[in-house]
C-alpha cells in the first residue's frame, strides 16, 4: 500500500486547498456582501442549487460550491452561516437531521437530534401534585437537550471535499463583522427583547438599548469566538473545553444539567432512510427518532388507490380524503412513535398495505370523520424549526431540517459563548397518557429518559423518478412539518405544479386532535363552505409551514423555490 500520494497530487491538491483559503466570500462588494442583498424567491439553474430561510446562507452554499464544494460542503457551510443570521431557528445549540442521496445512489441519513441529559426524568417538569410546568420544559436552560448540531456537521464532513476550516469561515465573518437585518428580524429582536432580558443574566446581541431600526447592523462576537474554537480544534471546540465549560456554567446559573459527560458523550447516529413508492416515484424520507417519514407514507399510500389528480386541486372532494388520512397518520404517531433506540417502533407495520387499508375501512366520502373514540394523542410542538434543500452538479441531493424548537429555543444564550439553546426538552411528553396545557396527550413512546432523543416531525425528503433525483423538499412547522411536506409532494406529482406553486398554495392541517382542521389564509372559499356542511370544524390560522424546493426539470435545470412566507431565498448557478 503507497502511504504517500505522488508529490505533484499533494502539491495540487495543497494549491487548490490554499487558494480556497486565500478568497474570502464574506464581505461588502463580495460574493456575499452582508450589508447588501435580497430575497430570491426563485431561480432556475443548472449546476448548483440552494434553497434556505435567508439570502445570505443561501449564498454561502452557493458560494462554496462554486469554489469546488459539493452539496455537503454547502449543507455545513450553509447551517453555520443560519446560525449566524438566522438565529430564530438556525442553530450551534440545537439539532436536526440530514437526509441525503450521493450522485452514486447511496442514501444517508444522519441523525443529529438532541438528547435528554444523563440526570433527565421522567417526571422532571411536574410539580409535586403531578401538574405539568410547562414554563420549565419551554424555557431556560432545563428546557434544552444536549444540543447535537456540531457533531451532525463533523458527521457529515467525510462526505464533503472542503477542510472544515474553509465551510466555517463565512459563518465567523458574518458573526465576527455583522450583517444588517431584515425587516423581519427586527420586528422579531424588538417583540422578543422582554423575554430576552428576563431569560439571560449577561448582555446578549439581540438586545439593544431602545429599539432595533432597519439597516441595523447586528455584531455576534462572542459567537465568532464560539465558532472560531470549533474552527481551531474541530468537535472538541464545542464539545470540550472552553466552550463545553461555559455551557456547564450556563447550566449552574440557570438550574440546568446538561454536565460535561453528557456533552462529551454525545454522538451524532446514522439512521437508515425510509423508502417507499407512490404513484411510479420513489419516495425517500427520514426514519424515527422523526414520526416524518412514517407519517408522509403512510398519508401518500393511503391516498393512492384515489385518483386524487382527477378530483381537482383543493376541492372538497381531494381535501376531504386528505383531512381524513392526516387524521389516522397523526392517531399512529402519538400512539406508537419515539426514539427507536429505547423503544420498538413498528414501522414495517404502520407503513403495510394491510394495515392502511384496513384504516381507511371507516372513511366515508363526503362526512366528517370523528377523533372522539380514538384512544391515543398527540404531542404539542412549536413550529420555529427550519429546512435548506441543497443540490449540486454531481447530482448529490442533500435535505437538511434543523432546529431550537420554539423560536430562539430556551431563549437562553450560553453566557460568554453567544448561541442560544434548544427547549427541544418540551417535545417529549412531558407527562405520557394525561392531556397536557394545549389539551393535547402524549404517548409512553416518547416518555423522557436519559439518553433518549425526543419524538420529531421533521421531515426532510428526497424524491426519485424514472430512479434519477427529481425534488429535494422540507419545511419547518412543529406537527404541521409531515401535512406541509404530504401537501408539496401530491401538489407536484398529482397536480404537477411547479417547485413554486406546490409550496406557495394555501395549506390545510389536521393532526388528530384537537379534532380541527387548520386553514391557511387564501385557501379556497368553496371548499371551506362544503368542508363546514360534512361537518369539519373549520379553524383559520397564520402560515403553515416554510417549504424549500428544488424540482430537476426535464430539460436538467432546477427549478429552486423558496417559500413566500419568509426571507427565505435561492441561489445557485
Ligand atoms: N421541534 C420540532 C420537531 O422536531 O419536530
Amino acid at each position: 500500500m503507497k502511504l504517500f500520494k505522488p508529490l505533484s497530487i499533494c502539491l495540487l491538491l495543497a494549491l487548490n486547498i490554499l487558494s480556497h483559503a486565500q478568497v474570502s466570500l464574506v464581505g461588502a462588494g463580495k460574493k456575499v456582501d452582508p450589508f447588501h442583498y435580497e430575497v430570491v424567491k426563485n431561480g432556475q439553474f443548472r449546476k448548483a442549487s440552494v434553497s434556505s430561510a435567508h439570502p445570505l446562507a443561501s449564498l454561502v452554499g452557493a458560494a462554496i460550491m462554486e469554489q469546488g464544494g459539493n452539496a455537503f460542503d454547502a449543507g455545513i457551510a450553509t447551517q453555520l452561516a443560519l446560525a449566524v443570521v438566522y438565529p430564530g431557528a438556525g442553530n450551534i445549540g440545537g439539532g436536526g437531521f440530514m437526509l441525503a442521496r450521493k450522485s452514486n445512489g447511496e442514501l444517508i441519513g444522519l441523525d443529529y437530534r438532541e438528547a435528554a441529559p444523563s440526570k433527565a426524568s421522567r417526571d422532571m417538569y411536574l410539580d409535586k401534585n403531578g401538574t405539568v410546568l410547562s414554563a420549565l420544559s419551554q424555557f431556560g436552560d432545563l428546557a434544552s437537550g444536549i444540543p447535537g448540531t456540531i457533531a451532525g456537521l463533523f458527521a457529515t464532513l467525510p462526505y464533503a471535499k472542503l477542510p472544515f476550516k474553509i465551510l466555517i469561515q463565512p459563518a465567523i465573518d458574518l458573526a465576527e463583522n455583522g450583517f444588517v437585518i431584515s425587516e423581519k428580524q427586527v420586528n422579531d429582536f424588538n417583540e422578543q427583547k422582554d423575554i430576552f432580558i428576563k431569560n439571560n443574566n449577561h448582555p446578549i446581541a439581540f438586545v439593544k438599548e431602545g429599539k432595533w431600526h432597519l439597516g441595523d447592523t447586528l455584531f455576534q462576537k462572542e459567537l465568532a469566538n464560539t465558532l472560531k474554537r470549533i474552527q481551531k480544534d474541530g468537535v472538541k471546540g464545542f464539545y470540550e473545553g472552553e466552550t463545553a465549560n461555559m455551557i456547564v456554567a450556563e447550566m449552574q446559573k440557570g438550574n440546568g444539567i446538561i454536565s460535561l459527560e453528557d456533552l462529551k458523550n454525545y454522538t451524532a447516529k446514522l439512521r437508515k432512510p425510509l423508502e417507499f413508492d407512490y404513484r411510479g416515484h420513489h419516495i425517500i424520507s427520514f426514519s424515527p427518532p422523526s414520526s416524518g417519514g412514517i407519517i408522509i407514507n403512510q398519508m401518500l399510500k393511503m391516498i393512492e388507490k384515489y385518483p386524487v389528480g382527477t378530483y381537482g386541486f383543493q376541492t372538497s372532494k381531494t381535501v376531504q380524503l386528505m383531512i381524513e388520512v392526516e387524521r389516522r397518520a397523526y392517531a399512529d404517531r402519538a400512539e406508537h412513535m419515539g426514539d427507536p433506540d429505547f423503544w420498538k417502533v413498528p414501522v414495517k407495520t404502520l407503513t403495510s398495505d394491510k394495515y392502511l387499508t384496513e384504516r381507511m375501512k371507516d372513511f366515508v366520502a363526503e362526512k366528517a370523520g370523528s377523533s372522539t373514540d380514538v384512544k391515543a394523542g398527540t404531542i404539542h410542538e412549536s413550529e420555529e424549526t427550519t429546512h435548506i434543500s441543497i443540490l449540486d452538479d454531481l447530482g448529490n441531493m442533500v435535505s437538511i431540517t434543523t432546529t431550537l424548537n420554539g423560536g430562539y429555543g430556551c431563549k437562553t444564550m450560553v453566557g460568554g459563548a453567544g448561541f442560544l439553546l434548544n427547549n427541544e426538552m418540551d417535545d417529549f411528553s412531558v407527562k405520557p397518557g394525561v392531556p397536557n396545557m394545549y389539551g393535547a396527550i402524549g404517548g409512553e413512546a416518547n416518555a423522557i429518559e436519559p439518553g433518549k432523543r425526543m419524538l420529531s416531525s421533521m421531515t426532510p425528503t428526497l424524491i426519485l423518478k424514472n430512479k434519477k433525483p427529481y425534488v429535494v423538499i422540507g419545511t419547518p412547522g412543529g406537527t404541521t412539518i409531515p401535512t406541509s411536506v404530504f401537501q408539496g409532494i401530491v401538489n407536484i406529482i398529482d397536480f404537477n405544479m411547479s417547485a413554486s406553486d406546490a409550496i406557495n398554495k394555501p395549506k390545510f392541517h389536521h393532526q388528530w386532535l384537537p379534532d380541527i382542521v387548520m386553514i391557511e389564509k387564501g385557501f379556497d372559499a368553496n371548499t371551506k363552505k362544503h368542508l363546514q356542511t360534512m361537518g369539519y370544524k373549520l379553524s383559520d390560522r397564520g402560515s403553515i409551514g416554510r417549504t424549500e424546493a428544488i424540482r430537476i426539470l426535464s430539460d436538467g435545470k432546477r427549478e429552486t423555490a423558496a417559500d413566500i412566507r419568509g426571507d427565505d431565498s435561492v441561489a445557485g448557478f
